[in-house]
This record gives structure tokens, C-alpha cells and sequence, in this order.
């Protein structure tokens, strides 16, 4: 038999420079009270300069390596999840590669905004159990601030995102009953427009013009209909956790941590009613971090796992859900 996959190790980082809502009140028109109340969120990370999803990347990759373990020499797959990559081509996971020191080993970005974590790691599971690798890097990293509009034309966006990101290092569980149970991923493209960041766009010329940046909806900024956004996530979210618990044969009663990605907090306690999930089961770390889009679930798992509250038996269960639409879940017996 085929051993599962596990996460061995994982690490996590974000930029010292912490950005609360009273400092984007400054630049903005918005307040503190209006953002706790409609996320949850209180404060976010924003590089200062010159650090790319990469370069937190790697603090968090050594991090992972070393809670595993490991060394980067036994690492033979790298899969990179981000919407922010370094530069626009070659893959951010090449450079990270580079970056580690590691061999020609197979390298490849994941862009799938907040379920891009949860796709990079099923894709590294299916390559592990084909035999492809052994060792596998899964690292979920983004600058969002670098890309925002900090006016108030963008605040909608601009006070949800903040930079970070997360590692885990995935290999042969040492033990048959414990790892990942399975992945399921989901896409609709139908809403690609709700939830998006248009330019540059390889399909005018030049990609980018100065006038993309100005106006009262510029296409060089991400833009949002965030009621519309909110709708989708609340009935997928819970969809999507039936789905793997169903899979393995289980119910909600039986799941003891769900890690959501961290988009609205608002929206993680509305999963969290709508399954019926008791107190402390659900992990929420947005509060401090924001929406670090790919990294977001890495960095709360992490988080999770460093105190105790994702633990050797554990029924875990990480769920996504963002721009594309994108969806997925994946369930682990920890
Ligand atoms: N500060 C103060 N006021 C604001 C701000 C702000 N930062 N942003 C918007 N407003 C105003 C709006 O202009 C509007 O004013 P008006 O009534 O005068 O027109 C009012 O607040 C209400 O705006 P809404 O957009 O309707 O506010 P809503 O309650 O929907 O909250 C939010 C907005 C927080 C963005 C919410 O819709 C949301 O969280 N949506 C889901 C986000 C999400 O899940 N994204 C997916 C993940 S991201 C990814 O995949 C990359």
C-alpha cells in the first residue's frame, strides 16, 4: 500500500513592520471600528521595502525544514503557491529554490489566490504517492502591499491584505492511520470578474499604461464586490467540508479543528455556526495578519500546531475559498 502523505514540519513568517487600522486611517478614509466590525481585523504586516514573497518564503521553508528534521538537500519537489509573485516570470518557486540552495529539483508556482495553498499541497500529495518525490516543499507566500491602493478609493481591498507567508514539508507519514486523508478542489470561472486584479494584462499593449492607475475603478489595483464575494464563501465553505468529511466517512461531530482561510472573519464564524462546530474549534489568527491570501491557512496551521491545538490524532480540516472562484479542503488525520 501506497503510504500517505504528512505534513512533517512547518514554519511561518511575516514582516516586522506591523500596520494597524488606526495607521491606514491616516491615508485613508476608514476607522478602526468600521474594519474590526466588518473583518475582524486589527492589525496587518506590510513589508517596508524590498522583500519579495520569496524572501519571507524562505525564512518560513527553513523553519519547516528544520521542525522536519530536514535539510533542503532532501527536499525533491518545491511547489510555490502566490498571486504576488517576485516578478512576473520565471516562477517565484525557482527563485525560492535558488534561494535555499536546493538542487535541479522540479519547481513550479501554484496561482490560485486563497486556495492556492490547498492546491499546491494536493498537487505535491499526488506527485509523493506517484513516486515522484519524496520530500516535498509546499510554501505559500505573499506581498499584497506593494499592490494595494491605500487611498480611499480602494479601501474596500486595501484594509482586508496583508503580507506573510507559510511552509510545510510534506513526506511519507511514519505512521499508516495518520496524514492526509484527502483533497478536493474546486473552480468556477463564471465569477473570475467579482474578485480580481486585471492589469497588466498580456492581452493589450503595453500591459500597463499610465491611465491604468487612475480613475474611479483602475484596473492596476484589485478589485472586489465584496457582498458578492461573501454570499459565495458562506455556502461553499461549508460545502466543501462536507465534501472531505463525507469522503472519509465522517461528520461534522467528528472534526476537531477546522483551519479557514482567513478572508473575513465575519465569514468564519458563519461557517463555524453553520456546522454546529463548538467553541475553539475553528482557528482564526486574522485578526493579526489579515488576508495573507496563500499563506493564510499555512500560517494558521503553523500557528495551530506550535500550541498544541492541532495534535497527533487530530481530525484537522483546512478550507478555502476566493477570487477565481476557487474552493477546496483538505483532511487530515493529524
Ligand atoms: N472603511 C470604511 N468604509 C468602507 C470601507 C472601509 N475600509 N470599505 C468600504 N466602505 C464603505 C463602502 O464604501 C460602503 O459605503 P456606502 O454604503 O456609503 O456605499 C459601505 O462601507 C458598505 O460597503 P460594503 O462593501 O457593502 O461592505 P460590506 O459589509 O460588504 O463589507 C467586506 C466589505 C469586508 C469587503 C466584505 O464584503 C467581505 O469581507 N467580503 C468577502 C471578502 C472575501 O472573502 N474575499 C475573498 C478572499 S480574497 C482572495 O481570494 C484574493
Amino acid at each position: 500500500m501506497v503510504a500517505r502523505t504528512h505534513i512533517l514540519g512547518m514554519g511561518h513568517a511575516v514582516p516586522d513592520n506591523v500596520v494597524t487600522n488606526d495607521d491606514l486611517a491616516k491615508v485613508m478614509d476608514t476607522s478602526d471600528e468600521w474594519v474590526q466590525q466588518r473583518t475582524g481585523i486589527r492589525e496587518r504586516r506590510h513589508i517596508v521595502s524590498d522583500c519579495g514573497a520569496t524572501d519571507l518564503g524562505k525564512i518560513a521553508a527553513e523553519q519547516a525544514l528544520d521542525a522536519a528534521g530536514l535539510t533542503i538537500a532532501d527536499i525533491d519537489l518545491l511547489v510555490f503557491a502566490t498571486l504576488s509573485p517576485d516578478i512576473d516570470w520565471p516562477a517565484s518557486a525557482t527563485l525560492l529554490a535558488a534561494k535555499l540552495g536546493a538542487g535541479a529539483i522540479p519547481a513550479f508556482d501554484v496561482k490560485n489566490q486563497c486556495s492556492g495553498f490547498l492546491y499546491a499541497l494536493a498537487s505535491a500529495d499526488v506527485l509523493i504517492r506517484a513516486g515522484r518525490a519524496r520530500h516535498a516543499l509546499v510554501v505559500g507566500g505573499e506581498i499584497h502591499s506593494t499592490g494595494l491602493d491605500l487611498t480611499t478609493r480602494g479601501r474596500d481591498v486595501a484594509v482586508i491584505f496583508g503580507d506573510g507567508a507559510g511552509a510545510a514539508v510534506l513526506g511519507p507519514s511514519p505512521d499508516p492511520e495518520r496524514g492526509l486523508l484527502s483533497t478536493h478542489l474546486h473552480a468556477d470561472g463564471k465569477f473570475a470578474e467579482k474578485l480580481w486584479l486585471e492589469g497588466a494584462a498580456s492581452r493589450s499593449r503595453p500591459r500597463i499604461k499610465l491611465e491604468d492607475l487612475g480613475g474611479d475603478d483602475p484596473v492596476a489595483f484589485p478589485r472586489m464586490q465584496g457582498r458578492y464575494v461573501f454570499k459565495h464563501a458562506v455556502t461553499r465553505f461549508p460545502e466543501v467540508i462536507h465534501e472531505a468529511l463525507e469522503a472519509s466517512g465522517f461528520t461534522k461531530d467528528d472534526l476537531d479543528v477546522l483551519i479557514p482561510h482567513q478572508a473575513n472573519l465575519r465569514i468564519n464564524e458563519f461557517v463555524a455556526a453553520a456546522l454546529e462546530l463548538g467553541e475553539g474549534k475553528v482557528v482564526n489568527n486574522i485578526d493579526r495578519y489579515g488576508n495573507t491570501t496563500a499563506a493564510s491557512i499555512a500560517i494558521a496551521l503553523c500557528e495551530a500546531v506550535r500550541d498544541g491545538r492541532v495534535a497527533e490524532g487530530k481530525l484537522v480540516c483546512l478550507a478555502a475559498f476566493g477570487a477565481g472562484f476557487t474552493w477546496a479542503s483538505a483532511l487530515f488525520r493529524w
